[in-house]
């Protein structure tokens, strides 16, 4: 690979396979691909290294990051942590799974939701002639492993406890002895009820 266009920021080689992409897309409806190319983006909505994703504002959007990778990558997981906080604002990250960063214990490490990807991902290197000609020959799979990094908006999240007549349940423990929760989302935000 030309080492000037590996380490130019305009580098699409380690880009999400659109299958991979696809499957995630159902759960989640993306919004927003703040660090992409026209060729690479994922969504109708996306920065470029002109525009620079970091610096812009994600607020309301629910977001993919595929970020480049290298070390600017702690940057982007800050920004990812940074956003997530805005409201009605989702992210999620496929990064690699290092789990002895700094940014791991920073940003990710009991903030986030992990899933760890079984196997290895084969990332698409959009830029390459012979992919650009529909050749998938020869893609060997990332020799590292992948995580999916998910920051959910605080909006549409389940109390993990809910206080009802000075008890505190769990929500297994509610359903378990009959209590109903009704839980709606609006403009203000996440609201929930309890029913008898
Ligand atoms: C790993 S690729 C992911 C591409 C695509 N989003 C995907 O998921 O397939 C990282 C992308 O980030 C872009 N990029 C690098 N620095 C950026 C920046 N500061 N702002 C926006 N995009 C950037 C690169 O051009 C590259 O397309």
């Amino acid at each position: 690979m030309d080492r000037k266009l590996m380490f130019s920021s305009y580098n699409n080689a380690w880009c999400t396979p659109q299958p991979f992409f696809d499957e995630l897309n159902k759960e989640f409806n993306f919004t927003l691909d703040p660090c992409a190319t026209p060729t690479s983006a994922k969504c109708k909505k996306f920065y470029t290294p002109t525009e620079d994703g970091l610096v812009q504002d994600w607020g309301g959007e629910t977001v993919f990051v595929n970020p480049p990778y290298g070390r600017q990558i702690k940057k982007w997981v800050k920004k990812c942590y940074e956003e997530s906080q805005k409201p009605n604002t989702s992210v999620v990250i496929l990064m690699p799974s290092r789990t002895d960063t700094s940014y791991f214990h920073d940003y990710i490490y009991s903030k986030a939701e992990v899933r760890f990807i079984r196997g290895r991902i084969t990332f698409w290197d959009m830029d390459s002639e012979k992919f650009k000609q529909g050749d998938f020959s020869g893609m060997t799979p990332a020799p590292f492993p992948s995580m999916l990094v998910i920051y959910r908006s605080k909006e549409v999240q389940m109390p993990p406890k809910i206080t009802y007549k000075g008890k505190s349940y769990t929500i297994e423990h509610a359903l378990d002895v009959g209590l109903i929760i009704l839980w709606y989302k609006d403009k203000e935000g996440c609201h929930y009820r309890w029913v008898i």
